[in-house]
């Protein structure tokens, strides 16, 4: 007999057809699955889970006795209770490193996007309004080349995201991290700073930090009043490392020129949020490595992780050792 997984949300098609060759592979995306009884009967017999986002806390594992393997296909693991995983013996796996340069270029896109206006400016021209008068000094961007960027993060996407600021925009590189990065000193001329001088410095702001319990909520409305009124606030990790309310009100205030946000703190984003109706916050739905090709080498990795865990091997990419 085949053995059974659950596959969850967004597996590449190849990748699932080939998963289901071998495996008894059933497919859900509902955005709650636990209150789906089909899944709730499903997750009975499972022993592996490969997908995105699903979250997977005590009471789901509570319906999945048999469960040996949790594969995400995504670097973030923050929708996982490791504890409870670990209680109970079950492997995690995430798919880094396949996707830095990719969610690298998604952070060059939408700061570019904010600095220079250039979503604001293509419903300039689709609306039609270029037509009607002439590009008012107002919509003039600023630049980004040579200008000083804040990473607040500097794990394998903050590195490529780096390397983009220094070799190819000629800017100054600020850092702050759990632990110095020396390399990146060398390599780009990274200056490692604590949070408020980053803050206080950077022209970009660059949250790129996992959501952990120590990260959730660290920039509120105290960070961005340490920020310069001229700065942009770009956030590419998870929604929740930001009090969004408070970015709100300081994108109301004016402590902030603008934001470019590609995570929100729930997603999708309300469609009543004072965000969707601000013209200098650019807004991206959760897209920081989603290209065909990338998706495509998650979804491969994932996999791979996925099968050794249920063939009693070592996935590559174990989260705990
Ligand atoms: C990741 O890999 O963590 C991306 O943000 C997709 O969730």
């Amino acid at each position: 007999m085949k053995k059974k997984i659950i596959a969850y949300n967004r597996v590449e098609k190849p990748v699932l057809d080939e998963l289901k060759e071998k495996y008894d592979v059933r497919f859900f995306n509902s955005p709650e699955p636990i209150n789906d009884p089909a899944f709730l009967e499903q997750l009975k017999e499972a022993e592996g889970i490969i997908g995105l986002e699903l979250p997977v806390n005590k009471e789901l594992l509570d319906h999945a006795p048999n469960l040996k393997i949790v594969s995400n296909v995504s670097v973030g693991y923050n929708n996982l209770d490791l504890d409870e995983l670990k209680k109970r013996n079950i492997m995690a796996t995430n798919t880094p490193d396949v996707l830095n340069d990719t969610v690298a270029d998604t952070v060059f896109g939408i700061l570019l996007a904010g600095a220079r206006r250039i979503t604001e400016l293509d419903r300039f021209v689709k609306n039609g309004k270029w037509q009607q008068e002439a590009v008012d000094p107002e919509y003039f961007g600023v630049d980004v080349h040579h200008k000083k960027i804040g990473i607040i993060g500097l794990g394998s996407i903050g590195w490529a995201i780096a390397n983009r600021a220094h070799f190819g925009f000629h800017m100054d590189v600020l850092y702050h991290t759990r632990s110095r990065k020396i390399a990146a000193e060398e390599t780009f001329a990274a200056t490692y700073c604590a949070l408020p001088k980053l803050l206080e410095e950077s022209d970009f702001v660059c949250m790129m930090t996992p959501l952990t319990k120590e990260t959730e909520g660290m920039i509120g409305l105290e960070e961005f009043k340490r920020m310069k009124d001229t700065a942009i606030f770009i956030n590419a990790s998870r929604g929740k490392t930001v009090v969004e309310k408070e970015l709100i009100q300081a994108l109301q205030k004016g402590e902030i020129a603008g934001a470019a946000l590609d995570v929100f703190e729930n997603e999708p984003i309300e469609t009543d949020s004072p965000l969707l109706q601000m013209e200098n916050v650019v807004t991206t739905p959760h897209i920081g490595s989603s290209t065909h090709e990338t998706e495509l080498k998650m979804s491969k990795l994932a996999a791979a992780n996925l099968e050794a865990g249920l063939n009693g091997k070592k996935p590559q990419n174990l989260i705990w050792e």
